[in-house]
């Protein structure tokens, strides 16, 4: 079998991440093996994002750049899967003469028998059949990044819950359940291939199983938890009205499931949640908060939000900031709305100027920053347990501010922070020791968005204290 260079581009969100990998485990038999260098691909791959309409527009300009690639390369596949893909099918090949292949958010396991037909007559092709069913069950686990410890596992996929403002259900299909067999032995694949962390991944994992009779979310959590050798269980996303008693109580139960729930609340008005279906009041919503900090008082909690909903009036803003204030989130995304195709939003009316989102969305964003920094300075002289990810890849610009010596490493911890911390310049060449092991770090300094510390257990300090200079990995 001749081999022949892939390049996949994932433009979105964790579940496009672990499609791609799919993407490449299931091409892999055919021969094709990943490169970084588009100009040297056989085929190029992009996987697209349309939640919202930036990301829509930042696939049309990279699949755009793309035509000269093509030009300069005619024998070059070009594909385009994903949302994006999704949602337009058929019009992509009208638009760009240069793509070869437009294959949906279900087609992922039907790519092989494509990309040969291709390959042997270069037809062109659109696959973007939805099933309500998931076919092909899997496990297929594709190539890990050198040092990877932390890994997603799609436990479900589709939505059923029609947000107003929310494209997914038009673009994912219906939410269907994978075998929890299939899933645990997708875990130990990834345990085998050295990962200590896996996130469990579907639009709204609480109602996992429901439809198909399936064992509950916390059933799966408890039979993950299991695992030997797997260190940490991490999922998202989970839709507040979905947040159930069981589930709450599994965080003070399982040893392994991380101390952090994403939980997107969207707004802190009533009327908004309600204009946007999200089938829960803002006082429901703090119930279940609070209720997780009783089981699990020291759980992080993130969110998402959405500005200049259609017809949000500047006191329903505030509102949200009110909300912010009360639950304080250790961090949250923010994003304005746009109108999405298919999503009923697009025909409200009471439209929000660009100007007036622009200024809600940095409101709100200015208050988290305060909150984060209040949160990462209360930190400070704790001592949190980190799973080692490897090198520091640097710090982000904002966080250039405070001078912390010797930062190399970096790990998580169970609250989702990023902690770097410096190791002795004569072991910094042993990656291996320290990267998918657990270590504790004490704190000594906040930036914004991460902290950093001193390395004070784990198995490169309990070395140095021996005095030894070789260990067993
Ligand atoms: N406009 C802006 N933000 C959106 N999101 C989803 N749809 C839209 C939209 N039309 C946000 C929500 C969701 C996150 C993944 O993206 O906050 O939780
Ligand atoms: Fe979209 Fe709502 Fe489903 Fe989330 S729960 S994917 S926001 S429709």
């Amino acid at each position: 079998m001749t081999s022949k260079l892939l390049h996949i581009s994932t433009i979105g969100c964790q579940m496009n991440v672990y499609d791609t990998n799919q993407i490449a485990g299931v091409l892999a038999p055919l021969g094709y093996t990943g490169t970084d260098v588009i100009e040297s691909a056989d085929m190029v791959i992009v996987n697209t994002c349309t939640i919202r309409e930036k990301a829509e527009q930042k696939a049309f300009s990279f699949l755009g750049r793309l035509a000269k690639i093509k030009n300069a390369n005619p024998s070059l596949i070009v594909a385009v899967g994903g949302c994006v893909a999704q949602q337009e099918g058929e019009a992509i090949l009208k638009r760009m003469p240069h793509v070869d292949l437009v294959f949906g958010t279900h087609a992922i396991f039907r790519l092989p028998e494509m990309v040969r037909r291709i390959e042997s007559s270069r037809c062109r092709i659109v696959d973007v059949r939805l099933s309500d069913t998931i076919e092909f069950d899997g496990p297929v686990a594709g190539p890990l990044t050198d040092g990877q410890v932390s890994a997603f596992v799609t436990i479900m996929r589709g939505c059923d819950n029609y947000c107003t403002y929310c494209v997914v259900p038009h673009v994912r299909g219906r939410e269907a359940s994978r075998h929890p067999d299939r899933i645990v032995e997708e875990i130990r694949m990834r345990v085998d291939q050295g990962v200590r962390e896996v996130t469990l991944l579907g639009q709204n994992v609480n109602s996992y199983g429901n439809k198909e009779g399936l064992c509950s979310f916390a059933e799966l959590l408890a039979r993950v938890d299991g695992i030997d050798g797997l260190g940490r269980i991490r999922f998202t996303t989970s839709h507040p009205k979905d947040l159930s008693g069981d589930l709450i109580r599994t965080f003070g139960r399982l040893e392994k499931l991380c101390h952090h729930i994403h939980l997107p609340v969207q707004s802190g008005d009533d009327g908004t949640l309600k204009r946007m279906n999200r089938k829960y009041t803002r006082n429901a919503y703090l119930e279940k908060v609070a209720r997780l900090r009783v089981v699990c008082p020291d759980i992080a909690i993130t969110s998402d939000f959405i500005v200049g909903f259609p017809g949000e009036t500047d006191r329903q803003f505030q509102s949200t900031l009110d909300l912010i204030e009360t639950v304080r989130y250790e961090g949250l995304f923010a994003f304005m709305y746009s109108d999405r195709p298919n999503a009923p939003a697009a025909a409200f009316s009471g439209k929000i100027a660009e100007p007036v989102k622009k200024e809600r969305l940095q409101a709100l964003l200015d208050l988290q920053k305060r909150i984060t920094w209040e949160k990462h300075q209360a930190m400070v002289g704790q001592t949190r347990q980190v799973l080692v990810e490897g090198p520091s890849r640097g710090l982000a610009s904002d966080d250039t501010d405070i001078a912390a010596p010797q930062i190399r490493w970096a790990g998580r911890s169970s609250s989702n922070h990023i902690i770097h911390f410096a190791v002795p310049d004569a072991l910094l060449e042993r990656k291996e020791l320290l990267t998918g092991s657990f270590a504790d770090i004490m704190i000594k300094g906040a930036h914004a968005h991460s902290l950093w510390g001193r390395l004070i257990h784990g198995p490169m300090s309990a070395t140095l204290e021996k005095g030894e200079t070789t260990i067993a990995a």
